[in-house]
């Protein structure tokens, strides 16, 4: 199934590391990071799963519950968890689907199979409140996903979503944003008292707080 920007996350019902969940049920009012890792007991994937914990407080920092794949089992993930959280320094405790059936990774088209006919891929979906995906990423087998890349990209889609706005290039909280080209002049002072600067009539750039 292709998956694009704006459709609804597809539901599923499934075992994880904490138990079965509805993903619609578990999703509900927050933001998800979903993302698939190729197998249990790898080396890239141990990193990436340890950064994730680690970085647990600046995802509730931003109402964002991450949630694991691989298409291992529950006891797979959970003996390879206290590998993670000795070798990584920390205490995994996000959920991680056990997709044996590869249910799941179809219906996200996380198997590439030139890459893999039964790992997934690194898939990432950023998955808003409204269960509409926001952000969909692919990484390869062997290079790990960047977590600061992951983090800005999330803030900046509830920036977008908050102050109706757009993010240039390299975008990082505090730095400029970019009036939407659809917003005449005389629209964005009311909406940007504070006023812009106008580099090209299309490139106006504002402060936010
Ligand atoms: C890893 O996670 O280290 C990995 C997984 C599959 C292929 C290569 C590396």
């Amino acid at each position: 199934m292709t998956l694009r920007i704006g459709d609804t996350a597809p539901d599923f019902t499934i075992d994880t590391t904490e138990g079965p969940i509805n993903f619609h049920d578990w999703a509900k009012g927050s933001w998800v990071f979903f993302f698939s890792h190729p197998a249990d007991y790898t080396p890239v994937c141990t990193t990436e799963m340890g950064r994730t914990s680690q970085l647990a407080p600046e995802f509730e920092k931003r109402n964002v519950k991450p949630l694991g794949l691989s298409t291992d089992s529950v006891d797979a993930h959970k003996g390879w968890i206290n590998d993670i959280n000795e070798t990584q320094n920390t205490v995994l405790e996000f959920p991680i689907v056990a997709d044996k059936e590869l249910e799941v990774a179809q219906k996200y088209d996380m198997i590439h199979p030139n890459e893999s006919a039964t790992a997934t891929v690194r898939s990432v979906f950023i998955i808003d409140p409204n269960q509409k995906i926001r952000l969909i990423m692919t990484y390869p087998m062997t290079v790990g996903r960047n977590f600061n890349e992951i983090l800005r990209v999330i803030e900046a889609l509830q920036t977008t979503d908050r102050e109706e706005v757009a993010c240039p290039a390299d975008w990082t909280p505090g730095d400029s944003v970019i009036i939407r080209p659809n917003v005449s002049d005389e629209d964005a002072k009311e909406k940007f008292p504070q006023g812009w600067k106008t580099v090209k009539p299309y490139l106006r750039l504002t402060d936010i707080k």
